[in-house]
């Protein structure tokens, strides 16, 4: 068996993170007895700022061959975000319809939560956001730019088959965990949207009776994965809630630097994309000081995605296993000294 992989390690740490990654990949392909055929393409913004374009206009069906894609994140500070946000990670979730954005939040036993009272395991939910339209839809416009009546529109966008699609994921994700669905919406104030998508939630939760369905709203849904973080199985989120609530999620179960994440083409057409939650962080960019573990935990999800479960799983582990050991080199954000590749290097020891 040969699985084609693109990487594309992008801007800042995410090509620290990659970089010192790359390694892991073929360890996990001899140990799981398959080839790798991996391109890497170095787009982003030092190509934005030689060409103007962060990738080139071919991109998206050079991508379209392979099984799956590696990111590492992009983001430059001399750049405007939405430029290199639009010219590059939206396009292709948008392009390969990676609708389902599945971010998993775990707790780790030898890491300490900034909350208090929670040991490893405490935290283990997972978020299914939507991840093609919602806030995130190009759909708007900005006229009139100086005058006194200028305007800016920014439209959200839900679409029955795109709201179904992630809310029938989240179900099948609470179906085979805990059983237990939250699902995160602000109807009270937007009436319109926000109501379509609770309704699509009721709809869809009749073919799910053994699911408990839970509903919050985003300011509540905030509050909570800070005061009872422990509480919750999956929960389901628009594009932008769920983008937000990640972030909390990430911080609450130790760092930015573990938060995996996976973009899934449900129906297989096209492939799917794996990368850290966290973006390219520019004030530890250049240090070697980034840690790893997210695009670590990527990985095993990307392995997963193929069909390698055993694979995926013994990197998940490796993880653990590492972090529960005091001894083991940790990042500065985990409260050690190790370097990106020092703890990469650990990491293939304990496969
Ligand atoms: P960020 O996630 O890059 O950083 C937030 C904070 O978390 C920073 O203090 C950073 O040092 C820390 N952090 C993040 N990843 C870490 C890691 N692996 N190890 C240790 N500490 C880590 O978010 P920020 O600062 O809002 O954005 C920076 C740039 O990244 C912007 O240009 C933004 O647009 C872009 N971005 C890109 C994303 C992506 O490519 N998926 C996602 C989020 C932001
Ligand atoms: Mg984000």
């Amino acid at each position: 068996m040969t699985y084609s992989i693109s990487i594309l390690p992008g801007d800042g740490i995410g090509v620290e993170v990659i970089d010192a990654t790359r390694p892991l990949l073929d360890d996990a392909a001899h140990a799981g007895g398959f080839e790798l055929e991996t391109t890497r393409y170095d787009w982003g913004s030092e190509r934005y700022l030689e060409s103007e374009s962060m990738m080139p206009d071919d991109a998206i069906e050079t991508l379209e061959t392979y099984d799956a894609i590696l990111l590492g994140a992009v983001g430059h500070p001399d750049i405007p975000d939405h430029v290199t946000l639009r010219g590059m990670m939206l396009p292709i979730r948008k392009a390969f319809d990676q609708q389902v954005c599945k971010r998993p939040s775990v707790l780790f036993d030898g890491v300490e939560s900034p909350l208090r009272g929670y040991d490893g395991g405490d935290i283990d939910f997972v978020l299914y956001r939507e991840n093609t339209e919602g806030e995130y839809a190009d759909a708007g416009g900005h006229e009139h730019r100086g005058y006194p009546h200028e305007v800016a529109v920014q439209t959200a966008v839900y679409t029955r088959q795109g709201t179904e699609t992630i809310v029938r994921a989240a179900f099948e994700a609470a179906r085979s965990r805990e059983g237990r669905l939250t699902n995160v919406t602000k109807s009270n104030a937007q009436a319109h949207g926000m109501v379509f998508w609770d309704e699509i939630v009721e709809e869809v939760s009749s073919d799910y009776p053994d699911v408990t369905v839970e509903r919050l709203l985003v300011d509540a849904a905030s509050m909570d994965l800070v005061r009872r973080p422990d509480e919750f199985d999956v929960l389901v989120a628009s594009n932008l809630f769920g983008d937000i609530l990640t972030d909390i999620g990430a911080i609450v179960s130790g760092s930015m630097g573990m938060a995996p994440s996976a973009n899934i083409n449900v129906e297989g057409h096209s492939p799917s994309m794996f990368e850290p939650v966290h973006g390219s962080a520019p004030d530890i960019a250049g240090r070697g000081i980034a840690n790893p573990l997210a695009t670590v935990l990527s990985v095993s999800m990307l392995f997963d995605h193929l069909g390698e479960s055993e694979v995926a799983r013994d990197i998940w582990r490796a993880v653990e296993s590492q972090l529960a050991d005091a001894d083991a080199p940790r990042t500065p954000d985990l409260g050690g000294s190790a370097t990106t590749e020092a703890v990469v290097e650990d990491i293939r020891t304990r496969l």
